[in-house]
């Protein structure tokens, strides 16, 4: 692997001046409306209010920021032309319940964590241009969109992008709903660093809201423990970290009352899952833009790189996104659950009537039977030795569909964690969990696999090319369990 990661990461304690912990209650401090856009992102959690001398400041809970946004350099319609520059940059995260600082010697695009938010609509031509300022190659994958082959970012299917080089990206968008960008090469490494930012794919068909937000979560002491020690991270899969949303350490986000949110949950963490609950909201949306059918947003559970999308309509008081315990090794677990985002209405009113979302209220396909692709989930927590069909990447054997076949892809789980797995270049729908469909159609691109779960899953092969299937835990994929499916160019 690439040259010695440089790295410090180290915690600054014991600021006198500290809030206990617990002690979260919004702080003083004016603010309007906060939180709708215009936000610069930026990370921090400065606080504090100018005294001199050399009392340490203050810390007050941040307002919660938006990832900036990439500006589109094409005024053309139905062109986004973005330009993206990955380079070292150093992260700080200070948690203001405990003065604790953690700094990062990383990586980010455009200087910014997240990267600037991709931001199109529906049928827009997307252009990026890339530049390479790391030492290291590179490339970028769009997760959950189906580019062409060639503009995937795959290993497989692309030279990586070289140090001081660039490379255009270009490709029209298909899919509406939240996507994310990151590279595909020493994934694990380059995603921890801090190499990983948004897409929002607008439908102009979409009821307007007030405000439409991102919440993107990782979680920053897997880095530190990643990094610095890369021996401890493997015991530490699942275990309790320090999440950030948008690169702050529980935000608050201060909303009206009678106005509709749509908020856009994505979890771009290289191992943690999240297992999250909001009060009175109700669940939209997954990978793939808006679901068939709402549900209530109480156990919203978001492993590495998977997206929700949640309707909130606030009408009076103080909220909270909580996350309960989830363990790899079993689902949800015992312990209390953690506030991750701090939502106070700042004007109480009448709550808005819930927009109209055009929900097809579809049922799932029916499941043909047949199995035409098979992967078997191995693996060993300590070893992080895994593998699809007992081969470990790259020495895996090609499965292949030809282009349009109407296909099944069984994934079995016979490991003791969990596995989110992930396919590129076709979404899949998903026919059956454990032998029972769901309720109404559900097209994802990453879908969590329980202990020793089968999942059913049907493609369309219309994208031909070599795909990467795999789990979406980084670790997991570098330890070999990660695999490829062709779709050949012409039908048999
Ligand atoms: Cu999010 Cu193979 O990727
Ligand atoms: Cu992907
Ligand atoms: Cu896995």
């Amino acid at each position: 692997m690439s040259p010695r990661w440089l790295l410090a990461a180290f915690w600054l304690c014991g600021c006198s001046a500290d809030p206990a912990p617990g002690d979260s209650g919004p702080a003083a401090g004016g603010d309007g409306l906060e939180g709708s856009d215009g936000a610069e992102g930026g990370d921090g959690a400065e606080g504090g209010d100018g005294t001199d001398g050399d009392d340490p400041p203050a810390l007050q809970q941040p307002l919660l920021q938006q990832p900036v946004e990439a500006e589109d350099l094409d005024p053309a319609e139905g062109v986004v032309q973005v330009s993206l520059v990955a380079a070292p940059d150093t992260h700080r995260l200070t948690d203001w319940r405990t003065g604790e600082t953690i700094e990062i010697a990383g990586y980010a695009y455009n200087g910014s964590l997240p990267g600037p938010t991709l931001r199109a609509r529906l049928g827009d031509r997307l252009v990026v241009d890339f530049e390479n300022q790391l030492d290291d190659a590179t490339t970028l994958h769009w997760h959950g969109l189906d580019v062409p082959n060639a503009m995937d970012g795959s290993p497989m299917t692309q030279a990586p992008v070289g140090p001081g080089e660039r490379f255009r990206y270009e490709f029209t968008l298909e899919q509406a709903g939240t996507f994310w960008y990151h590279p595909h090469i020493d994934t694990e490494h380059q995603v921890d660093l801090g190499l990983y930012g948004a897409i929002v794919v607008e439908d102009p068909a979409d009821p307007a809201v007030d405000a439409d937000l991102l919440l993107v979560f990782d979680d920053w002491r897997e880095v530190a423990e990643t990094d610095a020690e890369p021996s401890a991270v493997h015991g530490a899969h699942g275990e309790v970290g320090l999440w950030a949303v948008n690169g702050q350490v529980l935000p608050r986000l201060v909303v009206g009352g009678g106005l509709r949110y749509r908020l856009r949950l994505l979890d771009v963490s290289n191992h943690g899952y999240l297992n999250l609950s909001l009060p009175g909201a109700r669940v939209i949306g997954h990978d793939q833009g808006l679901d068939a059918a709402p549900a209530p947003a109480d156990a919203v559970v978001l492993g590495p790189g998977d997206r929700a999308e949640l309707e909130l309509l606030p009408a009076e008081g103080l909220l909270a996104l909580m996350d309960s315990p989830y363990s790899l090794n079993g689902g949800a677990a015992l312990g209390e659950a953690e506030a991750r985002l701090d939502i106070e209405v700042d004007v109480a009113a009448p709550a808005a009537a819930a927009p109209a979302w055009a929900f097809s209220g579809a049922s799932p396909a029916p499941d043909p039977g047949r199995t035409d692709v098979l992967y078997v989930f191995q693996g060993e927590a300590h070893s992080d030795s895994w593998a699809i069909n007992g081969e470990q990447y790259p020495d895996i054997t090609v499965q292949s569909l030809s282009f349009n076949q109407d296909a099944v892809i069984e994934v079995r789980n016979l490991s003791a964690t969990e596995h989110p797995f992930h396919l590129h270049g076709l979404v899949f729908e998903l026919l059956s969990l454990n032998g029972v469909a769901p309720a109404f159609q559900e097209r994802l691109d990453t879908l969590n696999i329980p202990i020793y779960g089968v999942a059913r899953l049907r493609v369309v092969a219309h994208n031909p090319g070599m795909w990467m299937a795999h789990c979406h835990i980084l670790p997991h994929a570098d330890g070999g369990m990660m695999s490829m499916l062709q779709v050949t160019e012409s039908t048999r």
